[in-house]
Formats: C-alpha cells, structure tokens, sequence
C-alpha cells in the first residue's frame, strides 16, 4: 500500500485527487495488477505447458476497455449472455477465442453465437443441445461445444457460488454425458470438442477443484472406451483472493501444478492422448485490480452500541456484502498519517438495514467528507451493480502508468430514465 504523506496513492495516483475530479463512488481498476495476474498466467500455466489456453470470465467485470486489455494479454474470453457476447464484439474480441457459457441460452443467443462463430459454445444440458442442433441445421452453419459437467463435488464457498453439486441447475449429470456425446455425434451440424467444469468461486483450497478434475478424467477414460475423444477439458475458474486478513490470494500455481503433473502420468498410464487444459479465472484476475473510493457523509453513534459511518454507494455498487456477506478491507485514503482507533460500521445509503458495506472495522477517527477506499473491489461489484434506489452506477477509471482515465462514465438521472415510456392516457 503506498501512501505519501496522509494519502494513499493506487497504482502510483493520488486517490484523493482522482475522487475530487471524477466524484464518488469511484471504481479504480489498475492496469498494472492486471498486467501481473497476466504475467503470472504466462509463467505459471501458458509457458510452461504444451497445448493450454487461459480465458477470462467476464462476468467478473467487463467493459470495452477490459476487453482490450484481455485481448493483448493474449486470453480468450468467457461470455454468460448475448449482452456480454455483444460487448466483447463491439469491442473487436476475436469471436473464435470466445466461450458462451450459461445454463439457459436463448434462442436468439445461441443464433447470434453460432452466426458470429463464437469459438465454443459450452452445452449445459440435453435441451440446450437439442436446441443448438436445430439451430444449426437451419442456419446450415457448424458449430464447436464442450459439455458442461456437474462434477458432484462439494466446494469450501459460500453455497450461493458453489456449483458443482449434484443438485445444482448447472450443467449435465455425469450419467448423462455419453447420451449427450451420442446424440451431438448424429448431428453433422456439431462438433464435441470436450468437458467443461466449475466447482465454485473463492476457492480458498484447491482439493475441489482437484477432485473434479479427477472425476472428468475418469468421464474421458469411459468415453474413449466408448469410442469418442476429448480433445479439451476446460477446468473452470474459482481461485480464490484476498479481501480480508482471513483469506489467502491463491497462486495459480496451485490450482494448475497438480492438475498438470497428474494428467502427464494419467496419460502415460491409460495410453490417451491428454486433452487440451483450458483455465476461466475472474475473480482471480480482477479482483485486487479494483479499489472503490467513497465519500463518507453522516457519522451517527450509538451509546454502547455502535458507530455507523455511512458512505455515498452500497447496495447499488457492491451487494456482495448483502447477498454473500462478504467482507473487505478499507482505510480513510486521505488520513493515511492516523492510526486506526474506533471500531466502526461502514452503512450504504440504501433503504435496507442490510446495507452494510463492511461490519465492525477499525479506522481512524472519520468525519464527514472524508474518503474511504475499498480494497479488492474490481471482480463482481460493477458487474452486478444496479440501480436501486435510483442511485447512479459509479464511473470507472482505469490506471495506467499513473494516468486515470475514465473507462465508463458515471451514470446520470437522464440515464435512468431513458427508457421510460408513457403510455397516450398518461401524457
Ligand atoms: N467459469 C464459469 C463457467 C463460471 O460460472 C464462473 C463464475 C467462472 C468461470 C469464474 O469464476 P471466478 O474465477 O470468478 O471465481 N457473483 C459471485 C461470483 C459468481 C461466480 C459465477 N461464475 C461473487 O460475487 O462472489
């Protein structure tokens, strides 16, 4: 954390100064951690191994610049929605290096996949590839999947963001899986290129993550028996990061270094040849990325009770603490020079009780005005953010070489209401 004097600087820029032009709250996103989870990918997965690839999960956080910036990192992109595919397009992502993920494609979704040549679309369940086939034949145009298998393994995460158990909306049983390489074999439309899973997001310990793999294996070991090849197993994302002392930033070395060391020798024993390894980290990539400036307004004190020190944002720009009761670290960016000495609550301004950015934090003593900055906020807090209470999303800077740049403008009250009608007995 650098600071100079009593502020804090991100990413070689003065937070204090960024809040006074672009307003609060501020999401910052810093090109350089960006560029070192890049660099970290590129040592410790895509150099070092033959035939893997590395995509990012763009529901993370995702907008034109990002795309860019993923694009000359040299990742693909995973896409969850004809609005994230429409973004990535607009943004000149290659289409081939595309996955379309989701467990309930449209229509018009799959169409515009397949018309686009997006380069794998991952099949979630029998009546997603019955649909996708009858696409594609009346399109007369070709497509490549992968399967999305339900591991039935159990993940160390908060149950909202774990999605590998049997009984989860997510992806095929294993039992079903050789009826869905039969059925898409028939068709001359589709290409199976493989297995796709996810065991949950925040993985704070790879066994999950390890025993999934194991478990698709084993699924590819009783596929080439039954005559059809896996040329790819996309591994999912998951890794997890730290928000609070109570976490660990996981390496990526140690999801990726048993799955590949496994699969050599798993491969040297059963005689098949080892299918691509694909990996979709979001979180971990852009997650310690962000930093969120609020500006904090009325300061409120319970008698032995509690302080609440509420900012400008909450609920609209991070439900993270509402829905998954996750917890961050912050600090007062222009009392960099106080020692922390109270215990307080950090309140949204939303019209819930349950708008509580961060439970029981120690700071500096803080007043109105202040700015507090909110670590680790880059993965899933724009990405979600909405407009409750009709507070206006943030603007989003993007730090590089210590230059901002506004990446998304903050929105504003027209925005709002742009796309409100009135009906003719209204007028
Ligand atoms: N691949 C697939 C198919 C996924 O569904 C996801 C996340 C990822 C990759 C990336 O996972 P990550 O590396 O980011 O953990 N809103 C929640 C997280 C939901 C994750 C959904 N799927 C949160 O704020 O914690």
């Amino acid at each position: 954390m650098k600071t100079i004097e009593n502020t804090l600087y991100f990413d070689d820029c003065n937070t204090v100064e960024l809040a006074q032009k672009y307003g609060t709250p501020l999401l910052l996103i810093s090109e350089e951690k960006l560029k070192d989870k890049a660099r970290e990918i590129r040592d410790d997965f895509l150099n070092l191994y033959d035939n893997v690839r590395a995509v990012y999960a763009s529901k993370a956080f995702l907008n034109t610049s990002m795309c860019k910036i993923v694009q000359r990192e040299g990742l693909g992109l995973d896409v969850v929605s004809g609005g994230e595919l429409y973004i990535a397009k607009s943004a000149g992502f290659p289409m081939e290096k595309i996955v379309f993920h989701g467990n309930n494609k449209s229509k018009s979704e799959l169409t515009s996949a397949v018309l686009l040549g997006v380069g794998r679309i991952v099949v979630d369940n029998l009546s997603e590839l019955n649909l996708l086939n009858h696409i594609c034949e009346d399109l007369q145009n070709h497509t490549q999947i992968l399967f999305r298998i339900t591991p039935e393994v159990s993940a160390i995460t908060h149950a909202y963001i774990a999605t590998a158990n049997r009984d989860s909306k997510f992806g095929l049983t294993l039992e079903s899986v050789q009826d869905a390489y039969q059925i898409a074999s028939a068709s001359k439309w589709i290409s199976s290129m493989g297995l796709h899973f996810h065991v949950g997001s925040q993985l704070q310990e790879t066994t999950a993550h390890f025993n999934a793999f194991l478990t698709a294996l084993e699924l590819i070991d009783n596929l080439a028996a039954s005559g059809f090849t896996v040329h790819e197993l996309n591994t999912g994302g998951g890794f997890g990061v730290q928000y609070t002392e109570d976490d660990k930033e996981m390496s990526l070395k140690s999801f990726v270094e048993p799955m590949m060391t496994h699969l050599q020798n798993w491969s040297n024993a059963t005689g098949i040849k080892r299918p691509q390894i694909i990996i979709e980290p979001g979180r971990w990539f852009v997650a310690s990325a962000g930093l969120t400036l609020y500006e904090i307004g009325s300061v409120k004190t319970i008698p032995n009770v509690r302080t609440y020190i509420s900012v400008d944002g909450g609920i609209p720009d991070n439900i993270r603490p509402a829905l998954y009761t996750a917890q961050y670290r912050a600090v007062i960016a222009n009392k960099m020079d106080k020692t922390p000495s109270e215990t307080v609550t950090i309140a949204g301004k939303c019209c819930e009780s349950g708008d509580i950015l961060i439970k029981d934090i120690c700071l500096p003593k803080s007043e109105r005005g202040d700015l507090l900055a909110v670590f680790a906020t880059g993965a899933y807090t724009e990405s979600m953010s909405s407009n409750y209470n009709y507070l206006t999303r943030p603007a989003v800077a993007l730090l590089h070489q210590g230059k901002a740049s506004l990446i998304r403008k903050r929105e504003t009250f027209e925005d709002m209401i742009s796309r409100d009608l009135l009906p003719e007995h209204l007028l």
